[in-house]
């Protein structure tokens, strides 16, 4: 018999090659999902249900090997690559690891766990410990001295994030009469509390909350500024000891160990001699997990003797003598009482389960969020429906399944998503290949047009300083701002006549706008918040449009002529400019007074003097007279080279606020000069 035929039967008709295919795709992108975007829209379970069939029809076809394939990537793998191209971990050295950092097989049941323990040796032992829910870290102690702290990575190579590590005061930065090499593994995390300070503080700032501590001590370990990581206040237990000749016949004995040299081990460890001990293990943290610090999502068993472990050896990607046992997320039964709907800041129409208020995990759950209509579908779920609330590792709830056993309503209607926009009335479009029904009255539905004021105003953009959201919020509700272009006909009364707001912040507040009115061309086409066009975009079409009145002609042949400009964009520019709203909006720019057009460059080439010839130039930090790309512009036009990383040839430094601490150190151990932002712009002026 074909190994294949001992299968399940292939889903709904799929060959396995295409079964294959689309499991690969799915499993990709729920990968993307859950650790880039933190918006996963599967359960851990489920997509481990889909893990394992995928590995089992790729067992049965090797000749559909393929190495980019989920299977072949441990954990953080694809993710790490991912990543990268979001957020860059510029700034921390690479290191190789000397031991792989491998992930652990999951197991959901109490049986997954009986045939684990079934298949060891007779009577072996195992130890029982807690499953952080962070960060796995590997610091790296040479001479007694901790020399090295890098993340998973890619199970190969992570970053080296010792200054960072270096602020968690329980990790021990020298040791006595230790060996000469020594490896300790463990989890990096942040505590709930300190989770919620932070998100109660981004909340203030307006800046994107974390999903959950996880998320937010991997954002803490990769920051450049060790002094906001210490603020954050991050936390480390450690879980596994590596190295050769080092004492201990067993893993119990080693944690013992490494709790003796002043190491954080945890004290939820027990050594069980069999299933029964496991099991009252799980049940008892099960419960009891919810009154700890730090996050936890299940259990890890590992045998206890090291020679056994060796014996039991590894798979590709975890190894045989060790598994997770994953809780399970608390469920809830509730009613689906209504579908509401929330129109964002980019038209995006998000539909809203309002639930009968439900316990779960300590909170009272009353709305979750559906996604998109497809989301809807999938779950086959339409109003008066029960339906199910989970709170995983995840801090927003979700609905995961609908109770199929309850009777619906004879009256309860099929689900239709609303064909206008709950906001304004516009009929809603949904484009090609994307999930989401938008509204496509960019110029007056309500939150569209708050998301271009605050956009406009925004640091990046026209950098107007005291009109934040809550602020901008207020003057359109009272209808002193019904487009960006009302900004500039603010006046002094109105500003001051606003609740929260007196003559001295109103003054603050015109300057600012009056002081906008000096921002760059480039700038002021990114502010006014045309579709996908960002920073970098609006830069290079300014550049080869150099005035607003050249790129309103532009056909869509010529801006697509332009780097990074593919169809969509160019489309979006030439919609933005057919929609006479638009029109209006620019002329009354332009008679305020913004730069609608560039000067600089041809007075560059002429006038400017070529003070930084010769210089070469490292910027790193952030500043606030000017973008880190209006500096790097700058040292050309003046006549100097820019330059990503610190060597002898560096010049000095132009420095901003929270310069990385790599740079920081090697600009020290090299005598690099440091030069503020202050210290810069006289030296363009020839003042220094
Ligand atoms: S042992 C070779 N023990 O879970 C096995 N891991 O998917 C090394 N984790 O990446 C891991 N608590 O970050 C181990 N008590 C514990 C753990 C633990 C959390 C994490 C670790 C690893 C992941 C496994």
């Amino acid at each position: 018999m074909d190994l294949f035929d001992s299968l399940p039967i292939e889903e709904a008709g799929l060959t396995a090659e295409q079964e294959i295919k689309a499991l690969r795709e799915e499993l990709a992108e729920q990968n993307y999902k859950y650790y880039v975007l933190s918006a996963p829209t599967m359960s851990d379970r489920e997509f481990d249900e889909k893990m394992h069939r995928l590995q089992e029809l790729e067992a049965a076809h090797p000749e559909m090997y393929d190495p980019e394939s989920p299977t072949q990537k441990v954990g953080s793998d694809i993710v790490e690559s991912q990543k990268s191209k979001v957020e860059s971990s510029e700034g921390f050295a690479r290191i190789r690891h000397r031991y792989p950092m491998l992930s652990l097989a999951n197991t959901y049941s109490r049986e997954e766990v009986e045939d684990w323990v079934r298949k060891l040796p007779a009577n072996v032992e195992i130890v029982a410990e807690l499953k952080y829910d962070g960060l796995s870290i590997s610091l790296w102690y040479e001479n007694g001295k901790l020399v090295h702290a890098v993340t998973r990575g890619d199970g190969t190579e992570g970053d080296d994030v010792l200054p960072n590590i270096k602020t968690i005061t329980s990790i021990p930065q020298t040791l006595t009469n230790t060996p000469k090499r020594l490896e300790l593994r463990g989890e990096v995390l942040l505590p709930w509390e300190r989770f919620e300070a932070l998100n109660k503080q981004r909340e203030e700032q307006e800046e994107p909350l974390f999903a959950n501590p996880r998320n937010a001590a991997s954002g803490t370990l990769k920051l450049q500024d060790s002094k906001e990581v210490a603020r954050r206040g991050l936390t480390c237990y450690l879980y596994y000891m590596l190295g050769e000749h080092l004492p201990g016949k067993t893993h119990y004995e080693r944690l013992e160990l490494a709790r003796k040299w002043g190491f954080p081990v945890s004290d939820a460890i027990k050594v069980c001699k069999n299933v029964d001990e496991v099991m009252a293990f799980i049940a008892y943290w099960d419960m009891e997990r919810k009154n700890l610090p730090v996050a936890t999502d299940g259990i890890v068993l590992k045998v206890n003797d090291l020679a056994e472990q060796e014996e039991l050896g590894y798979t590709a990607k975890s190894p045989r003598w060790a598994i997770a046992y994953k809780f399970a997320a608390e469920r809830q039964l509730t009613l689906l009482k209504q579908i509401t709907y929330q129109v964002g800041r980019t038209g995006v129409v998000t539909p809203v389960a309002n639930l009968e208020p439900v316990q779960l995990s300590g909170t009272m759950v009353q709305r979750a969020t559906l996604h998109n209509e497809d989301f809807i579908r999938q779950l086959g779920i339409q109003e008066g429906d029960k339906v199910y609330v989970e709170k995983g590792g995840e801090i927003i709830p979700k609905i995961v399944e609908r109770e199929k056993s309850k009777d619906r309503l004879v009256d309860s209607k099929p689900y239709i998503f609303p064909e206008v926009c709950p906001e304004c009335g516009t009929t809603l479009v949904r484009v090609e290949g994307e999930a989401a029904w938008r509204c496509p009255n960019e110029v007056s539905c309500p939150p569209q047009l708050k998301g271009k004021l605050e956009h406009f105003v925004s640091r990046k953009a026209m950098n107007i300083e005291g009109l934040g959201s809550e602020t901008i919020g207020m003057l359109y509700e009272n209808g002193l701002l019904h487009s960006i272009a009302d900004i500039y006909s603010l006046k002094q009364e109105d500003l001051a006549a606003q609740e929260r707001l007196g003559e001295k912040s109103a003054q603050n507040i015109l300057q600012a706008i009056e002081g906008s009115k000096q921002v760059p061309w480039a700038r002021v086409l990114f502010a006014l918040g045309i579709r996908m066009v960002g920073e970098t975009t609006a830069k290079k079409i300014a550049k080869r449009f150099r005035s607003i009145d050249a790129l309103q002609w532009a056909s869509k042949d010529e801006l697509m002529g332009i780097e990074d400009v593919g169809e969509q964009i160019a489309d979006n520019i030439v919609a933005y400019f057919a929609d006479i709203r638009n029109l209006e909006i620019i002329t009354r720019l332009q008679a305020a007074g913004l730069q609608m057009a560039d000067v600089s460059n041809q007075q560059s080439a002429v006038s400017v003097p070529q003070v930084l010839a010769g210089k070469t130039i490292v910027i790193s930090g952030t500043f606030t007279h000017h973008s880190r790309d209006e500096y790097k512009q700058m040292i050309e036009d003046y006549g100097g080279k820019n330059s990503g990383s610190v060597s002898k040839k560096t010049d000095f430094i132009l420095a901003g606020e929270n310069m990385g601490p790599s740079k920081l150190e090697k600009a020290q151990s090299l005598g690099v000069r440091l030069m503020n932002e202050q210290e810069f712009l006289k030296v363009l002026k020839g003042e220094n």
